[in-house]
Formats: structure tokens, C-alpha cells, sequence
């Protein structure tokens, strides 16, 4: 398994262009299994990720063809099963959306309880809740849920929290469903805004996308569309982390910057510079921080998904800052890490206490999950010495070519065999 290695770096510069986004791309591609001609989808990024989704297509019967260019052509004249495989399942949280696809189209579906990031307990009670509302038959037995129906009826259902991936998949199962189904209470996440125009285009009836409120009249069928997905914003923001936290002066391109708007506010409050572009941010820095504090919410608050980000970022602030994490029940794993390279971070139930510190120190640290392995990376770039980064499989399932990105804006990081 290799390691990344980061030496201290200077400022970074230059610029850099956002791939498509993680979260928008997988339950787009679950979506493909509803059409019944081809979907070819656009700036899919070269990840992991991908690659665990295309096996689990390809499981059901999916032709799933890499084209030039980064699309991806997928199509499923039928599909041949309703049991998915339990070694890609159990990898990857995501490959769960299949189910509302595989409910909608064969009104049949075993799939293993998911896996993935080990960012707390992560249900999916939630997206059961909406099947069964459906009319849809559930049971869990020996680690699978089985979900079965003779037909899928709308309905109103309203998620206790404003989960992103149960909107999805209820969504997905909503399309051919007879009668209208309406979520209530529903993620506002841009990827589900997304993931709406997507089946839009195939047919689809969806209105509301990106509202609490979603209305989905169910249609016969769905056909087939081109759809290129949106830049992902975590991405973006982490590359906002790395201008702010090593001083630098990066432009950014292929950004909506409404997506990003909280990372904006909150990396302007510790006195970084930004402008915004239409499609595009130039982010500056003199590395000087102030120290702010930071809530995750659901969007369009801050992003669960950047919380270690910023929290390695204020590890070099100054003064002392508050991070509460109230998305996730355990989102803390980076900050043992982070300690390692000297932080002085203490955790109080949800919220992580930071007291900003003049310099980090390079170690041999370990990337708990995805993100957290984007953080150790930002937080190598100003350590003194070198940090050497194990278990990067997680970051590889969401960063494309992270080192070539960060070597073109002038960092020092390159992998090698442990
Ligand atoms: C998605 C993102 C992930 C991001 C998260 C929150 C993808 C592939 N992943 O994950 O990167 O961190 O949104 O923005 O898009 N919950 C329940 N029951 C459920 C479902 C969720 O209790 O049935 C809880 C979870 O345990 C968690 C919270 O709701 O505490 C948020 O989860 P959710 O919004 O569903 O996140 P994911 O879709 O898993």
C-alpha cells in the first residue's frame, strides 16, 4: 500500500480546475438504471468511487463504457438481477442508491447494509421510511434489506432530518411510481438539484429540486440523455484551504460559487481574500488567520464534508476557534491525527476546541477517512518536515490526482511504497 509523503511548502500557486463532483456523479449513475436507453454523463471524475459504482452497474446488467474525454456511456436495456453483490456494497456507502433505482424498475431488491466512510453509525432507517411509504415491503434478514412490491404508489413523506442520500433514492424510486409523491423536509444539497435535472432529462416529472419540497409525478418509462455533472464543491473548497493555509494565491476554475457560499463567508472572516468569478474563484492569503468558529449544517449551512478542512486550517489560526459538528455523531477522527503533528485541539461532545498554534510538525499519520485525508495533506503542506500519510485508499476514493494538482501549484508531495 503506498503512503503520500508532504514536505513543507511554500505559498501555492497557480491555477487549478475542479473536477466533477463525487457526490452529484454516484447517484446519477445509480439513476442510469432507470433508462432504458443510453446515458452518457459528462467530467465524471476518475475515482474509486466510480470505479466501485461501474462494478456494481455492471453486476446488474448495466453496459457501462469509459468514453474519451472523461464521459461515461451507460446502458441498461434490462436488468438481470435484484441482488447486489456484497463485496462492492459493503465498500462504498453510496453503492446503497441502487436500490430505490432497482424498487422502481423491478419492484424488487436485496441489497447488503451498506458500508463506506466509518463516520458514525450512518442508518439508512430513513430511506426505508420512504420505500415502505411507497408500498414497498421491507425486511432486513442476515445483514441484507429486501425490499419487495407489486406496485409503487406516491405518497407524502416527510424525513425527520434532511437526509441527502435518503432524497435521493426516494426520488429515484419516485420517477415511475403511480401518482405523485412528495418529500417534505427534503436535502437542499446542489448534487440533488442535479440529480433532479438528470431525470428530468430522461423523462422524469420533478419539481422543487433544491427546496425543502420536492413533488415527483411518476411517469411510464424513462429514455435515455447526455448530462455533464456539476464541479464538485468539496474539492473546491479544499483547494480554498490549501491557498489559505500556505498564503498562496490559487484561482480555481470550474466552480458555481453559489455552491459554495459558506465556505466563502467563513474563509473571509479569518482574512482571506476572495474573488468571485462567474465560474471561478481567485483565492489569496498572507497566511496571517484570525481564529473563527465554525457549525456544520445540512445546505445550505457548512459542509459537514469540509469540517476537517477548516478545522486543520485553524489549527495554524490565531487565537482559539469552536468547531461543532452536529451532522454527523462522530466526525472527529482527523483531529487524533492532527494532535500527532503537535494541534492542540480538545474535543467536548460535538464541538472540537482548536487553539491555534505557530507551526505543525510533520508525522506519520494515518488518513481515517476521506476527507480527513484531504485535511493531513493541507496540514503537511505547513508542517515543518515531512508527514507521511498512511491508508490512502480513502483519498483516492474522492480526490482526482490530488498530487499532480497540488504539485502544479508549486507543493511538495509525491507517493511512495510503504
Ligand atoms: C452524503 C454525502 C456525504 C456527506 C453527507 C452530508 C454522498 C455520496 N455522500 O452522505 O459526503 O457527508 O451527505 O452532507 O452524497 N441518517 C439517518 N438515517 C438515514 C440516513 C441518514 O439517521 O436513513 C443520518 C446520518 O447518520 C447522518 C445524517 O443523517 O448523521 C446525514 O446523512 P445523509 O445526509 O444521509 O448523508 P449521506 O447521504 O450518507
Amino acid at each position: 500500500m503506498p503512503k503520500i509523503v508532504v514536505e513543507k511548502s511554500g505559498p501555492l500557486k497557480g491555477s487549478v480546475r475542479i473536477s466533477g463532483a463525487k457526490n452529484a456523479v454516484l447517484p446519477i449513475m445509480a439513476a442510469a438504471l432507470l433508462a432504458e436507453e443510453k446515458c452518457i454523463i459528462e467530467d465524471v471524475p476518475d475515482l474509486k468511487d466510480v470505479n466501485v459504482m461501474s462494478a456494481v452497474l455492471r453486476s446488474l446488467g448495466s453496459e457501462v463504457t469509459k468514453l474519451e474525454n472523461g464521459s461515461l456511456e451507460i446502458y441498461t436495456p434490462e436488468i438481470k438481477t435484484a441482488e447486489a453483490p456484497y463485496e462492492l456494497i459493503t465498500k462504498m456507502r453510496a453503492s446503497f442508491f441502487v436500490m430505490g433505482p432497482l424498487l422502481a424498475r423491478l419492484k424488487n431488491a436485496k441489497i447488503p447494509l451498506p458500508g463506506g466512510c466509518a463516520i458514525g453509525a450512518r442508518p439508512v432507517d430513513l430511506h426505508l421510511k420512504g420505500f415502505k411509504s411507497l408500498g414497498v415491503e421491507i425486511n432486513i434478514e442476515h445483514g441484507y434489506i429486501e425490499g419487495k412490491a407489486d406496485k409503487l404508489v406516491g405518497n407524502t413523506i416527510y424525513l425527520d432530518f434532511p437526509s441527502v442520500g435518503a432524497t435521493e433514492n426516494i426520488m429515484m424510486a419516485a420517477t415511475l411510481a403511480e401518482g405523485v409523491t412528495i418529500i417534505e423536509n427534503a436535502a437542499e444539497e446542489p448534487e440533488i438539484t442535479d440529480l433532479a435535472n438528470f431525470l428530468n432529462k430522461l423523462g422524469a416529472n420533478i419539481k422543487g429540486a433544491g427546496t425543502d419540497t420536492i413533488k415527483i409525478t411518476g411517469v411510464e418509462r424513462l429514455g435515455g440523455t447526455r448530462h455533464q455533472v456539476i464541479p464538485d464543491r468539496i474539492e473546491t473548497g479544499t483547494y480554498m484551504v490549501a491557498a489559505a493555509i500556505t498564503g498562496g494565491d490559487i484561482t480555481i476554475e470550474n466552480v458555481v460559487p453559489n455552491h459554495i457560499k459558506p465556505v466563502i463567508a467563513k474563509l473571509r472572516e479569518c482574512g482571506v481574500d476572495i474573488e468571485e468569478m462567474d465560474d471561478a474563484l481567485r483565492v489569496r492569503s498572507t497566511g496571517e488567520l484570525k481564529a473563527v468558529d465554525v457549525t456544520t449544517l445540512p445546505y445550505p449551512g457548512f459542509p459537514t464534508d469540509l469540517q476537517s478542512q477548516f478545522m486543520g486550517l485553524m489549527t495554524v489560526a490565531n487565537g482559539s476557534s469552536v468547531v461543532n459538528e452536529t451532522v454527523f455523531e462522530n466526525r472527529f477522527m482527523h483531529v487524533s491525527e492532527l494532535t500527532r503533528m503537535g494541534a492542540k485541539i480538545r474535543i467536548e461532545g460535538h464541538s472540537a476546541v482548536v487553539e491555534g498554534i505557530k507551526r505543525l510538525e510533520g508525522a506519520k499519520v494515518s488518513a481515517t477517512d476521506l476527507r480527513a485525508g484531504a485535511t493531513l495533506i493541507l496540514a503537511g503542506l505547513v508542517a515543518e518536515g515531512k508527514t507521511e500519510i498512511h491508508n490512502i485508499y480513502h483519498i483516492d476514493r474522492g480526490y482526482v490526482e490530488i498530487e499532480s494538482k497540488l504539485t502544479s501549484l508549486g507543493a511538495r508531495i509525491y507517493r511512495e511504497e510503504d
